[in-house]
């Protein structure tokens, strides 16, 4: 027994059964109780996972914002998602957070997933090195983890209470693979359960997944973790292998769960397993005296991580994590450069005719590495789009975090331009009509007021939106047991003449008051979404139209009163100002975008997706670009040749378009940094690091799912394997840009393929002009199949650096379990013998070598 079971297995046994059900029901949104007696810290849990909100939703203690997971998976890196982690591991002790609820490393089965943007890629290996990255990292620092949601919360509608059936092929190579690996590779000291159903039983209660297979099979020992109000049963629950139901203290574990032990339905030793992994993960953390922390960190790295043996690809191979105890970084990371950094590394650069990108920043000290020896004209800008200016960095939902700055495209290009560049800005499309949370141009305070009107708080607001959810969740001085009426008020001063129109979300009683105008007094009922998410997000409501003059500031008030009889499952306060500034003619924006478009060398439109298409509780219904923004593009582009478009989104959008401009650049949700990254990659200091980790299609239509509503309750996984680039390749057709795309600023040959069953070693060479990063793509496709398999898939990948004319050498280790497929009869793994060749390239459907192996 090492000293920390010691430690855990004394404090087990120094509780009592109320004490210990009082533990695994958790204490409010985010903690677990403190039991002093024991030395037992209360444990602190945050999403996650670009950012670590900490206990309030409040942006009073703000969080370095990384890019979107589509973008971290764009790297194609673990080593620099290892990074990303252990700076979110920094962030995390900062704001006293022992436990992230992260990584999300579900798949992406169909684009319209609504969190889409939260999961790494359509592909199981590639997903999950980049979460052993990524958990590695956070544990590094050491936090907790928490792999999320185990398993199949591929899409978002009727969460709660959807079935997936799900054969037992696709349910082991595709959707438990990564979890299987990031638990082999990286050793998670969390799971999360998800609320959805596998085959028939609800994820919480799934004991054959939960008890037989993640923890018998796989080893995992650390703590499961309900998704929040996912927990609907004491007996059911824990006999399943759930360790802690949240958010507490009215759960199904607490005094139910003590009543269940004394009333004979529940074995108490059930309840020592799950509290004896709580006080593990407590020990691990440090929060459980005198046990060392990180007691169970992995001791060595991954078998199967990808390396590169390449002298420039710097941080491609695996280090040593930090013994046990010690798991603090060498130095504390700059988070604002690594969140650059990842962000010009996830951008990816889909279609470059003519070599338009990067463009010539002009005269003066360039911001890098110079462009080339032959820079391309391109010194007027003309910069376009509503996201160009109002930065769309984030996705929403549980993931959303508060930014400590946000760099917006023209931020980032105005900064990086020398003097005499010109820059023009034209907003040319706004993506929704619909009013959203009061941002630019507001000065903003909540004030809350008990019964009495007394004020208890006054806290500034960055936007309009509050979300204060739980008992930690309040501004100091209110409690939710006084608090009676909150009022969101302060000034506007508009950018612009005209019909503003203010509005309300949330659920209950508002009065809203603008220059003196009272617009709405009213009560405002909950609809019949049975999603909490849904329910706090809401429609937008328009309440009426002021006439306002720019530069002339106007008093501001909406005023909730809260109603106590309302049962709500936890304590919150969540409701918006929304705001929306003059409708122009939309005719007329685009018709003055292309103008300016026309006036310049080249032009830069910024397009992107909403906060109502890309978020939680509900998936999307069509993947277009929202508003008039395709038509945008076409008029630029017919305006200026030298159109680069940036897409300004966390999960694939139809481009109908893309072959119309000169360049396509897809920027994910990059992050608070990343209109910076942009400059960076725009004006040619960095290259576009970026590979896609998903198929993206042309149309909806051709993508290989489409459907992810259930019927009667059931989403039957009817296409087994096939999804992603494994069903593209069955149907033969052709997508927009194809898995692993992605092109940099120079060029790349592929010297040799030297393969073993177990190895691969690849030189590649630069034969462009500028230093570059190639990220280097292993296939496997059986000759002939006596299975039904896809006719290849990922097989290894590593990045690699060269100069110009300089060579690398990757030496890249294949999957495991490369030849495998589950044997669905006997219930096992079984390698399948025949001819294999393995290709090497820039991308699926960029093939460069090949080699022939034969396994009998
Ligand atoms: C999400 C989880 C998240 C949890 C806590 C749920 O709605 O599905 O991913 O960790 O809320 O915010």
């Amino acid at each position: 027994m090492t000293t920390a079971d010691k430690v855990v297995e004394a404090a087990l046994g120094a509780l009592d059964l109320d004490t210990k059900a009082r533990l695994l029901a958790g204490q409010d949104m985010w903690t677990l109780p403190a039991v002093p007696e024991i030395g037992l810290a209360s444990l602190v849990m945050s999403d996650g996972p670009v950012g670590v909100r900490g206990v309030r939703w409040t942006p009073d203690d703000p969080s370095v914002t990384l890019p979107s997971p589509t973008a971290l998976a764009a790297t194609w890196d673990p080593e620099l998602a290892r990074r990303a982690g252990r700076l979110l591991a920094q962030e995390a002790r900062r704001k006293g957070v022992h436990v992230l609820l992260a990584p999300t490393v579900n798949l992406h089965r169909s684009p319209l997933g609504g969190r889409h943007f939260e999961a790494y890629s359509e592909d199981p290996y590639l997903t999950g090195a980049i979460g052993t990255g990524y958990v590695r990292g956070v544990q590094e620092g050491g936090v907790a983890a928490t792999v999320k949601h185990f398993v199949a919360n591929d899409a978002e509608t009727d969460r709660f209470t959807v079935d997936n059936v799900i054969a037992p092929r696709p349910l082991r190579e595709l959707y438990l693979a990564p979890f299987e690996a990031i638990v082999r590779d990286a050793r998670p000291w969390g799971v999360m359960a998800a609320y959805n159903r596998v085959n028939g039983v609800t994820m919480t209660e799934h004991r054959r997944l939960q008890t037989e297979v993640l923890r018998g099979e796989w080893g995992f020992d650390g703590f499961t973790v309900s998704d929040w109000f996912a927990a609907r049963s004491t007996t059911g629950a824990l006999r399943g292998g759930l360790d802690v139901a949240m958010p507490g203290p009215r759960t199904v574990y607490g005094e139910a769960l003590a009543a269940a032990v004394r009333a004979g339905e529940l074995d108490e030793g059930l309840v020592d397993a799950a509290v004896r992994n709580v006080l593990r993960l407590a020990a691990r953390v440090g929060a459980l005296e005198g046990a060392p922390s990180g007691a169970a960190a992995p001791e060595t790295p991954a078998a199967d991580a990808p390396t590169s043996d390449a002298p420039t690809s710097g941080p491609a191979t695996s280090e040593a994590p930090a013994p046990a105890g010690t798991h603090q970084p060498p130095e504390p990371l700059d988070g604002e450069a690594l969140a650059r950094e990842i962000a010009r590394r996830s951008f990816v650069l889909v279609r470059n005719e003519h070599d338009v990108l990067p463009l010539d920043p002009g005269p003066g000290p360039a911001p890098g590495p110079a462009p080339g020896p032959a820079p391309a004209p391109g010194r007027r800008i003309a910069l376009i789009g509503a996201a160009a200016r109002d930065a769309r960095v984030l996705g929403g939902g549980s993931a959303h975090v508060f930014p400590t700055r946000t760099v917006s495209p023209l931020d980032g290009l105005t900064a990086a331009l020398p003097d005499g560049a010109a820059l023009t800005y034209a907003v040319g499309a706004e993506p929704s009509d619909e009013p959203a949370p009061a941002g630019p141009g507001f000065a903003l305070r909540a004030v809350c007021r008990d019964a009495s009107g007394a004020v208890l708080a006054d806290t500034p607001l960055p936007t309009g939106e509050i979300k204060w959810i739980g008992d930690n969740g309040l501004p100091a001085g209110a409690t939710h047991a006084t608090l009676h009426s909150v009022e969101i008020t302060g000034t506007f001063t508009p950018r612009d003449s005209g019909a503003h129109c203010f509005g309300t979300r949330g659920i209950g009683a508002f009065t809203l008051t603008v220059a003196g105008r009272t617009l709405y007094d009213g009560v405002q009922e909950m609809g019949t979404e049975s999603d909490l998410f849904e329910a706090f997000i809401g429609t937008p409501m328009e309440r009426g139209t002021v006439i306002l003059a720019e530069g002339v500031p106007v008093e501001v008030s909406l005023r909730h009163t809260l109603d106590h009889d309302r049962p709500m499952p936890v304590p919150a306060v969540v409701h918006s100002l929304l705001h929306r500034p003059p409708l122009r003619d939309p005719d007329e924006l685009i018709t003055e975008a292309a103008e300016a478009a026309r006036a310049a060398d080249t032009a830069v439109v910024v397009v992107a997706t909403t906060e109502r298409v890309e978020s939680e509780g509900f998936d999307r219904t069509d993947l277009r670009l929202p508003g008039r923004q395709d038509d945008l593009v076409r008029a630029v582009a017919a305006a200026n040749p030298r159109t680069v478009v940036v897409v300004n989104a966390g999960a694939p959008v139809e481009m109908p378009w893309r072959d119309d401009v000169a360049a396509v650049l897809l920027s994910w949700f990059p992050g608070q940094e990343g209109g910076a990254a942009l400059a960076d990659v725009l004006l040619g200091a960095d290259e576009p690091g970026g590979r896609l980790p998903t198929t993206w299609p042309a149309a909806l239509a051709d993508a290989p799912v489409t459907r992810v509503a259930p019927e009667h309750g059931e989403l039957p996984y009817s296409e087994g394997v096939f999804i992603g680039y494994r069903a593209w390749d069955r149907s033969g057709a052709t997508p927009a840009y194809p898995f692993g795309h992605g092109l940099g600023y120079t060029t790349w040959e592929y010297d040799s393929l030297e393969v073993t069953p177990t190895t691969a070693r690849v030189t590649v060479r630069n034969t462009g002009t500028r230093p570059g990063r190639e990220v280097v793509q292993l296939y496997v496709a059986p000759r002939a199949d006596l299975v039904e398999r896809p006719a290849r898939w990922l097989a290894g990948f590593a990045t690699v650096e060269a100069e110009p004319g300089g060579c690398a050498d990757a030496e890249i280790r294949l999957a495991p379990r490369l030849f495998d497929i589950w044997d669905e009869p006997k219930g096992t793994w079984t390698t399948v013998p025949g001819v294999y060749d393995i290709h090497v390239g820039r991308s699926l459907t960029d093939l460069r070598r090949r080699v022939t192996l034969e396994l009998d």
